[in-house]
C-alpha cells in the first residue's frame, strides 16, 4: 500500500443482511491486513442477552438503553449470543435509537488506534461514513437461510429450515425499515454477492475490491 500512515488507520467497513458471509470475510480480511476485527452484531446481541437474563422485554426502549449503557465489552465474548432467541431480541433492541447511540462511541473508538475491519448494518453509512473501503456483502434469501440453518445444526440447535427462512426474512425487514441506522447499501460500497461464491472466492473478490480502493501493493 502506498500510504503507510493511512494503513495505520485503515478502516474496512462491511455491511449486509444476516448470514450473507460478512463475518467470515471480515475475519479473513482482518487477518490478511493485520487489523483488529469488530463484529458489531455481537454488541447488539450482548445487550439483548443481558435483557433476557434479567427477564426484561427487548421492546422496552428505556430498559434497552440502560442495558446498552451498562454493557461490559467482556460480555461480547459470551458463548450464548448466537441463539434464535437472541437473534430476535437483538434485532428488536437494535431498532431503539438510544441503544444505537449508546454503542456508537465504542465502535468508533475501537478503530481509532490501529484501524479495523468492522462489520454490521450501518458501518459504512453511520459509524464510519468516511471509511476508505466499504463493502456490501449480500446473497439470495434462500442461500442465507440455508447457511444459517447449517450453522445452527452444526451447533446442535435443531430448527425447521422453513422457520429459519421466515425468521431471517423478518429480521432483514426489521433491519432495513427501522428509521435509525437501517441496513442500506452505501452509494460508494463495492457489492459482493456471495450466493454462488465459497468463502475463498468471496475473500478473493473482497481483496481485489480493497486493493482497488487503497492501492495495489496492499
Ligand atoms: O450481524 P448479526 O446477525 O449478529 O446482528 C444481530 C442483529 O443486530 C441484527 O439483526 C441487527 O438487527 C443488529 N445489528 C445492527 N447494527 C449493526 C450490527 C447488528 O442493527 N451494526
Amino acid at each position: 500500500m502506498s500510504h503507510p500512515e493511512a494503513k495505520a488507520r485503515l478502516v474496512i467497513a462491511i455491511d449486509g443482511p444476516a448470514a450473507a458471509g460478512k463475518g467470515t470475510l471480515a475475519r479473513r480480511l482482518a487477518q490478511h491486513f493485520g487489523l483488529p476485527h469488530l463484529d458489531t452484531g455481537l454488541l447488539y446481541r450482548a445487550v439483548a442477552r443481558r435483557m433476557l437474563d434479567r427477564g426484561e422485554e427487548p421492546a422496552d426502549g428505556r430498559a434497552a438503553e440502560r442495558a446498552a449503557r451498562l454493557l461490559d465489552p467482556a460480555e461480547v465474548g459470551r458463548g450464548d449470543l448466537r441463539t434464535p432467541e437472541v437473534d430476535r431480541a437483538a434485532s428488536i433492541v437494535a431498532a431503539e435509537p438510544a441503544v444505537r447511540a449508546a454503542l456508537r462511541s465504542f465502535q468508533r473508538e475501537f478503530a481509532l488506534a490501529r484501524g479495523a475491519v468492522v462489520d454490521g448494518r450501518d458501518i459504512g453509512t453511520v459509524i464510519f461514513p468516511d471509511a476508505p473501503v466499504k463493502l456490501f456483502v449480500t446473497a439470495s434469501a434462500a442461500v442465507r437461510a440455508e447457511r444459517r440453518w447449517r450453522e445452527l445444526a452444526d451447533r446442535g440447535i435443531a430448527v425447521e429450515p422453513a422457520a429459519v427462512a421466515v425468521e431471517i426474512a423478518e429480521r432483514d425487514a426489521q433491519d432495513r425499515h427501522r428509521p435509525v441506522g437501517p441496513l442500506i447499501e452505501a452509494a460508494e460500497a463495492v457489492r459482493i454477492d456471495t450466493t454462488d461464491l465459497d468463502p475463498e472466492a468471496a475473500f478473493a473478490a473482497a481483496l481485489e475490491a480493497v486493493q482497488a480502493r487503497i492501492g495495489a501493493s496492499a
